[in-house]
């Protein structure tokens, strides 16, 4: 027994050492255009000698980001699953460190550790996401952590769609031929639909014999592609615009921890954190405006330029770290008590987050693109 303990300490601590050492170099960021160059002309071996550094740096990054986050939440069951996942996948590719590029073998090893990698993480989403609930179920929260915490998500799941983004150009080498990620296009756009038919059916209730439609105007500019849905499902108060964005701000009915019946994400206020993060992947944007009592507009500005489309990658360094350390400021203005400025979505007097009215229109919301 005592020598597995040894063994396991050793291991940890090799593990750590090699964190740190990744750790120390920034991710490097591709814009569209490399992605579909790359696609188009790199060899297996040229992605592989690529990514064998790029993913564990990439991964290394966020994970000591994990040290920054609160002890309590660091203690709920679901981040340390979510934790465990991460060094797995971590130890996972050092085995890659020193392979020999001209070894098909090696090659096909490669690309079974990445399906591998994916498939062990196709549920961080939601894991980290229970995380969150489990905190908030157990203790109260003030300010400061939920700042530090919706500020760690957005890191964290823009960190994870690009390694997915990463993962999945080396594993599927059929050549891209749009300009943008059509799973990045999907998600993003079935969320805006799945909200905007909410308000709508809501709205007009669901016996109305006619619903209003949803227009969708498509242009594509000198810089920009933007892509705008307007629904006339009555709008978003302008006290509530503030809140939109948080993880776990959401009207809908609440949804149920876990079961089978249970459509992932829905209602769970993800819905436009993620998409946004999507849209900002690549440089682009997720913007809302809303008329109360009328309807709302989505709008996605996505680069037109495939040149111009980068990769935005949360870099883990002093910035960052101060970030977490940093109270969250006092207001210097008068505030009406409740005014939506300072309502929070965690906080107990606020906002109830699930208000539920009516139902969600659940959907499989996929997250794991
Ligand atoms: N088009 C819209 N019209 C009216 N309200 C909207 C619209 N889009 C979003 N909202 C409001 O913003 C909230 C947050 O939206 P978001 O998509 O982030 O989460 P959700 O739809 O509640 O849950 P999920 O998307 O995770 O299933 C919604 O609950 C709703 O109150
Ligand atoms: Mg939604």
């Amino acid at each position: 027994m005592r020598i597995y303990r040894i063994l396991f300490r050793q291991a940890r601590a090799l593990m750590e050492e090699r964190l740190d050492y990744y750790s120390q170099f920034n991710p490097s960021p591709l814009s569209m255009q490399q992605f579909t160059d790359f696609g188009e002309n790199a060899t297996n071996s040229d992605s592989y000698l690529f990514l064998r550094k790029e993913l564990p740096v990439r991964l290394a990054n966020i994970m000591k980001e994990f040290h920054l986050l609160p002890e309590k939440l660091l203690h709920m069951p679901s981040v340390c699953t979510v934790r465990d996942l991460y060094r797995m996948s971590f130890v996972d590719l050092l085995e890659f460190e020193s392979g020999d590029s001209s070894k098909s073998a090696t090659l096909d090893k490669f690309t079974d550790t990445l399906l591998k990698i994916r498939n062990r993480h196709i549920d961080v989403v939601m894991t980290m996401a229970q995380g969150v609930m489990e905190l908030k179920d157990a203790h109260s929260i003030n300010a400061n952590t939920e700042a530090n915490i919706q500020y760690f998500l957005d890191r964290f799941y823009m960190n994870r769609i690009s390694i997915r983004m990463l993962i999945n150009q080396h594993t599927d080498k059929t050549p891209v031929t749009v300009v943008y990620v059509p799973s990045h296009l999907y998600h993003m756009l079935f969320e805006l639909f799945k909200n905007a038919m909410r308000a709508v059916v809501e709205y007009h209730g669901p016996g109305a014999d006619v619903f209003p439609p949803i227009e969708v105007l498509l242009v594509m500019g000198q810089e920009d592609l933007t892509i705008k849905l307007c629904d006339q499902g009555g709008g978003i108060p302008r006290s509530h615009m503030d809140l939109l964005f948080n993880y776990m701000y959401s009207t809908a009915p609440q949804p149920a921890v876990s079961g089978l019946d249970t459509p992932p994400l829905a209602g769970y206020g993800y819905g436009l954190p993620l998409s946004r993060l999507y849209a900002r992947y690549f440089h682009g944007d997720l913007m809302l405006t809303s008329c109360e009592g009328y309807g709302t507009d989505a709008i996605i500005f996505l680069k037109a330029l495939s040149s111009e489309a980068n990769e935005l990658l949360p870099v883990y360094n002093k910035t960052c770290q101060r970030q977490y350390s940093t109270p969250v400021q006092t207001h210097d203005w008068s505030s009406q008590v409740h005014s939506a400025m300072f309502i929070r979505p965690f906080s107990t007097n606020s906002l109830h987050k699930h208000q539920g009215q009516g139902n969600s229109l659940g959907g499989n919301c996929s997250a794991t693109q």
